[in-house]
């Protein structure tokens, strides 16, 4: 199947200059949302890991899903001010601005591998900054998997020699 055909370019957004790659037609459309998740998880499944740890909002649509087939547990990383608990921080750039995000501090125990899991790989800010919460918890990352990768931002610059998986390649 051609994932790609079910994405939609929408160009100057959020801000000008910015491709934004539009999943929702694809999330929509029941075979293409089946074959992705299932191409991902074929992938995956080649790994050891315990967790599947996913950014909001747009990282909770494909890495619930990946967590639920292979029976993984699932940690939410989320925006200031989400989770109810103590939490741990970290700051990044992103391709437009910068951001903060949080993981519960016992979402992970010491030495559970864990799968990084978010829809778009884009200059890698955001997986890295999930590498960097999951390691200040006591977690270890052993690979990363995402629907979309635009290898035009040199995403793997930052991510070293972590596995990545992404069907959709711009
Ligand atoms: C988007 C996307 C990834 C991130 C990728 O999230 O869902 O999480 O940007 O960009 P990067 O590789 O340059 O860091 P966004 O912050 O727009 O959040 P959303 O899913 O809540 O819309």
């Amino acid at each position: 199947m051609d994932l790609k055909s079910f994405i939609r370019d929408i160009p100057d957004f959020p801000q000008k200059g910015v491709i934004f790659r539009d999943i929702t037609p694809l999330i929509k459309n029941p075979e293409a949302f089946k074959y992705a998740v299932d191409t991902i998880v074929e992938e995956v499944k080649k790994f050891d890991f315990d967790l599947v740890v996913c950014p909001e909002a747009r990282g909770f649509i494909i890495g619930a899903p990946i967590a639920y087939l292979l029976g993984k547990g699932f940690v939410p990383v989320r925006k200031p001010g989400k989770l109810p608990y103590k939490t741990v921080s970290d700051t990044y750039e992103l391709e437009y601005g910068k951001a903060e995000l949080h993981i519960h501090e016992d979402a992970i125990q010491p030495g559970q591998k864990v799968l990084i899991v978010d829809d778009v790989l884009a200059t890698g800010g955001t997986a890295l900054a999930l590498k960097r919460l999951v390691e200040k918890v006591g977690g270890e990352v052993v690979a990363s998997a995402f629907l979309i990768e635009l290898t035009y931002l040199n995403p793997r610059r930052l991510l070293n020699n972590l596995p990545i998986i992404a069907p959709i390649k711009y």
